[in-house]
């Protein structure tokens, strides 16, 4: 028998989920962590030791570097989302724009830890690829190109965004139930946690006039990622990324049950990612900690920084930027309950993998309100706005407007951890805080003209309190 030797050596000697990476490597072999056969995606509620040993197994995928024979690349399958082939073979490896683009997950997200941000050379040419799958000019009339942003945190916001839609739903259908039984037209304010999505209103015949929701989706689901705000879940997006990137596709999505092919993409290779490779990637993210504000040790920097966050208050950037956001429950389901075809989703499983979030450390020192809520200090609403108005159009630079959400229109940015994730802005465009500042605009004009505004001494303490929003 050969003997371990890898990265992932101890997890797999340890551990139950083993069959799904290599059973055995050897350090001159180029066999890769996928080749050994898989076992079924967990179910029902992880013990600490088994979340760990999943966690683990997500990080070995999330740096692995695939190769052909576990079937990176796509010759006959473009980046689209939803399973599109190409018109024409395509042999080539690697391409910088139309993807794949990258050997490993960490190869973009690294900076300053792996599962971080990434520098401008590390920006994504999005696209939804249907007419132009093989683009190669970085003209934005093919594709919108956006930085690497970080993932530190990311089980957290999935919970919120999860938390949040499930209450708009139960507004929506109050009102519908409402109306139905008085007779009359209901209008209900979307407001969950705080943050307001405009309003609807629910008529008696069971149609609901959606004219005046703000920032969201018509079917009323948060969709927390991405920075235009339009990908479901973790698990939704690793499936995207795992095709655009790198040419690896997951069966849930490209198996025979969907596409009615075991090899979609042409490449010799057949059930490249299964449920529960995707799982542990899953589990990985999810439990990333949390970036935190750090204090700084330098008397005249903790005290600008105390001052600057009450700027940053008083000039409005925490009516988007919340400082916090409560949550109720720290149990992340994988899959989740909003995903629809294509990815996993909580009605297509008999029991849905639970991972205790209060397991782990971190979330152990985050502090909770009266209720017993975690407050969860993202500096984020969750929330679509518009960043451009008639004087102030630096942050209008895309063409292809994804998704029906407007071409200016972007989420909040969370900002725990800015100041470790250098450029800034959704293409990476600009090198300092400053800058990105003052080029928001749209419904962000009064705040921003409030730090224009300010005394210079005011603007520093602003920039000095978001530099303590480290990752470390
Ligand atoms: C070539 C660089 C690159 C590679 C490789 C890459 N990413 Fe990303 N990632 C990005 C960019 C750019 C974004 C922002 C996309 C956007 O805003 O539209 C992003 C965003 C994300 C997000 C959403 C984060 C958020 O808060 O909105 C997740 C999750 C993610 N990536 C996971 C992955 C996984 C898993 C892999 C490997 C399968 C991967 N990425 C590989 C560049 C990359
Ligand atoms: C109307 C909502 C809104 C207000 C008010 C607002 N922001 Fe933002 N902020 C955003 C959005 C949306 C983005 C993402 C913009 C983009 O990249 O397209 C963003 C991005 C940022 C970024 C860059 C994040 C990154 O990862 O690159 C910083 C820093 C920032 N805002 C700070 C501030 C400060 C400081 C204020 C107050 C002076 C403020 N914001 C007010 C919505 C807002």
């Amino acid at each position: 028998m050969k003997t371990v030797f890898s990265l992932m050596a101890s997890a797999v000697t340890a551990t139950f989920m083993s069959a799904a990476l290599a059973e055995s490597m050897l350090p001159w072999e180029d066999d890769g962590v996928l080749l050994g056969g898989t076992t079924a995606a967990p179910a029902g509620e992880l013990s600490k030791e088994a979340l760990d040993q999943l966690i683990e197994e997500g990080e070995t995928l999330f740096v692995a570097k695939f190769n052909k024979r576990e079937g990176a690349g796509r010759p006959g399958a473009t980046q689209a989302i939803i399973p599109t082939k190409q018109r024409h073979l395509n042999d080539q490896q690697f391409a910088r724009l139309a993807g794949p683009d990258a050997q490993a997950c960490s190869s973009c997200h690294n900076d300053p830890v792996i599962g971080g941000a990434g520098d401008f050379v590390t920006n994504v040419f999005v696209s939804e690829g249907f007419a132009n799958a093989n683009f190669d000019t970085s003209d934005p009339q093919f594709s919108n190109e956006r930085g690497t942003n970080h993932l530190l945190g990311a089980g957290l916001i999935e919970l919120l965004a999860r938390e949040m839609s499930a209450e708009l739903v139960k507004i929506r259908n109050d009102a519908l139930h409402k109306a139905a039984t008085e007779g009359v037209a209901v209008k209900a304010p979307l407001v969950t946690k705080g943050v307001s999505f405009g309003s609807i209103t629910a008529l008696p015949d069971g149609l609901v006039d959606l004219r005046k929701i703000d920032g969201i989706d018509t079917d009323l689901v948060v969709r927390p990622f991405s920075q235009k705000g339009v990908m479901t879940s973790l698990r939704q997006f690793t499936v995207n990324a795992m095709n655009h990137h790198h040419g690896m596709q997951a069966t849930e999505r490209f198996g025979t049950r969907w596409t009615g092919e075991g090899d979609f993409d042409a490449d010799g290779v057949i059930n490249e990612l299964s449920a529960d490779n995707i799982s542990a990637l899953v589990a990985w993210q999810a439990t990333l900690r949390v970036p935190l504000e750090k204090v700084p040790e330098n008397a005249e920097w903790h005290a600008a920084a105390t001052l600057g966050k009450e700027a940053f208050k008083s000039q409005g950037c925490a009516d988007c930027h919340r400082t916090e956001l409560p949550l109720t429950s720290l149990k992340f389901n994988d899959p989740g309950p909003f995903d629809v075809a294509g990815t996993l989703n909580s009605q297509q499983v008999e029991a849905p993998a639970v991972y205790d979030l209060a397991l782990l450390e971190w979330t152990q020192q985050l502090p909770r309100n009266e209720n017993g809520h975690v407050l969860v200090p993202l500096f984020g609403d969750l929330k679509r706005h518009t960043m451009t108005d008639r004087v102030n159009t630096l942050l209008g630079n895309e063409l292809l407007s994804q998704r029906f959400v407007g071409r200016d229109v972007f989420m909040t940015s969370e900002l725990w951890g800015i100041a470790s994730t250098a450029p800034y802005g959704h293409r990476n465009d600009f090198t300092a805080l400053d800058e990105i500042i003052l080029a928001h605009g749209g419904d962000a004009r009064t705040s921003r003209d409030a730090y224009a505004a300010a005394t210079r001494e005011d603007q520093i303490a602003i920039i000095a309190f978001l530099k303590t929003l480290v990752i470390e």
